[in-house]
C-alpha cells in the first residue's frame, strides 16, 4: 500500500466538513468536493467558522489557521479527486446516491487509491456494489463533532484487503483518533448501541414517564456522559436519528430498534435538532 497523504472528501455538510478539517488538522492535502457552488460555499463557510472558533479560543494562531486552510482545496468537480490517495464519501445517507458516487470513482481515481464511506447505517458491502474493486472499499465512520470525537469505525467487508484495512488504521491513529475495527453489520458497534438507547429514552417520553430535561439530567450527571439524549438526538438531527433508526430495525427487526412514532412526528414538523432551530429544545 502506499502512503496516504492526499485526501478526497465528497459532501461538505456538517459530517463531510469536520472530516476534511480532521484531515487537514493532521497535515494531509484535502480536496473537498461538492454538487453545487453554493453548497461548497456553504462547506467552506463551516470550516472558516470553525477553525475561527479555535483561534478565538487561543487554541490555534491565525497562521497555524491559514496552514490548515491552505491545504484545503474546495471543488465542483469529482474528477479533482484524481490524485487522491483516500476518498471518503459523505454524502447525504441515500444507497442510490452512494452508488452514483462508487460508481464514478473507479474511473477517476487511480488502482491504489482506498475508498470510504462515512455511512453512519448502510451497508458497507451494498455501496460498494456498484465498484469493480470492492476490495479497496471499507467504511470509515467518523462521530459528529468529527473534529473532536476521536471515535472512527473502520468497517470491512468480506471482501475488504488487510492491506487496505491497515492502511486505514495506521492513517487514523496518525491523526490522534482512536480506530476500532468491526464487521459491515446495521448500525456497526456504536450506532447499534447508541440508537437501541435513543429508542429506549423516546420510549419512556411516549409514555410519559420522565421530562425531557430529567431524563438528560438523569444520564448526564448519573452516568456521567457529555450529554442526556434529548440534547444529543437534537445535535445529531432528529431526521437523522430517524432515518438510521429505521435502517438499524429494516436490517434487525431487534425491538430495541423499533420506530419511535413521536420521532417521526417530531420530523415531519420540521423540528429537526439544532440545525432547524428547534427539536426537542429551542436554539437560538
Ligand atoms: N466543531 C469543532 N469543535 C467543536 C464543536 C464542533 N462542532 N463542538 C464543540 N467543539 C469543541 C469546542 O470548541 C471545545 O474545544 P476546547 O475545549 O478546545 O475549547 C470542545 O469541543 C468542547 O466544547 P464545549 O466546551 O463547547 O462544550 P462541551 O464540553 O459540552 O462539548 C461536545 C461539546 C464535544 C459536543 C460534547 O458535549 C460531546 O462530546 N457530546 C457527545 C457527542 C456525541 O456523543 N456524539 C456522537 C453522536 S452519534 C454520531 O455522530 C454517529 C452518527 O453516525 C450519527
Amino acid at each position: 500500500m502506499r502512503e496516504i497523504s492526499t485526501v478526497g472528501v465528497i459532501g461538505l455538510g456538517t459530517m463531510g466538513a469536520g472530516i476534511v478539517e480532521v484531515f487537514a488538522r493532521g497535515g494531509l492535502q484535502v480536496v473537498g468536493v461538492e454538487t453545487t457552488q453554493e453548497y461548497a460555499e456553504h462547506g467552506r463557510a463551516i470550516l472558516q467558522g470553525s477553525t475561527d472558533r479555535a483561534v478565538a479560543k487561543g487554541r490555534l494562531d491565525e497562521a497555524g489557521q491559514a496552514e490548515i486552510l491552505g491545504r484545503i482545496t474546495i471543488s465542483t468537480e469529482l474528477g479533482d479527486l484524481k490524485d487522491c490517495d483516500l476518498v471518503v464519501e459523505a454524502v447525504p445517507e441515500v444507497l442510490s446516491l452512494k452508488h452514483e458516487v462508487f460508481g464514478k470513482l473507479d474511473d477517476i481515481v487511480d488502482a491504489g487509491a482506498v475508498l470510504a464511506s462515512n455511512t453512519s447505517s448502510l451497508s458497507i458491502t451494498e455501496i460498494a456494489a456498484p465498484t469493480r474493486h470492492p476490495e479497496r472499499v471499507l467504511g470509515l465512520h467518523f462521530f459528529n463533532p468529527a473534529p473532536v470525537l476521536k471515535l472512527v469505525e473502520v468497517i470491512t467487508t468480506l471482501r475488504t484487503d488487510a492491506a487496505v484495512r491497515d492502511a486505514v488504521v495506521a492513517v487514523a491513529d496518525k491523526l490522534g483518533k482512536k480506530p476500532v475495527v468491526v464487521g459491515d453489520r446495521a448500525g456497526f458497534v456504536a450506532n447499534y448501541l447508541l440508537f437501541g438507547y435513543f429508542t429506549s429514552a423516546l420510549r419512556m417520553l411516549e409514555h410519559g414517564h420522565v421530562s425531557r430535561e430529567d431524563l438528560d439530567t438523569a444520564m448526564r450527571v448519573g452516568a456521567g456522559l457529555p450529554m442526556g439524549p434529548c440534547t444529543l438526538m437534537d445535535l445529531v438531527g432528529l431526521d437523522v436519528c430517524d432515518h438510521i433508526g429505521e435502517v438499524i430495525y429494516a436490517h434487525t427487526r431487534s425491538q430495541m430498534h423499533a420506530p419511535s412514532p413521536m420521532l417521526g412526528r417530531m420530523v415531519t414538523s420540521g423540528l429537526l435538532g439544532r440545525k432547524s432551530g428547534r427539536g426537542f429544545y429551542t436554539y437560538a
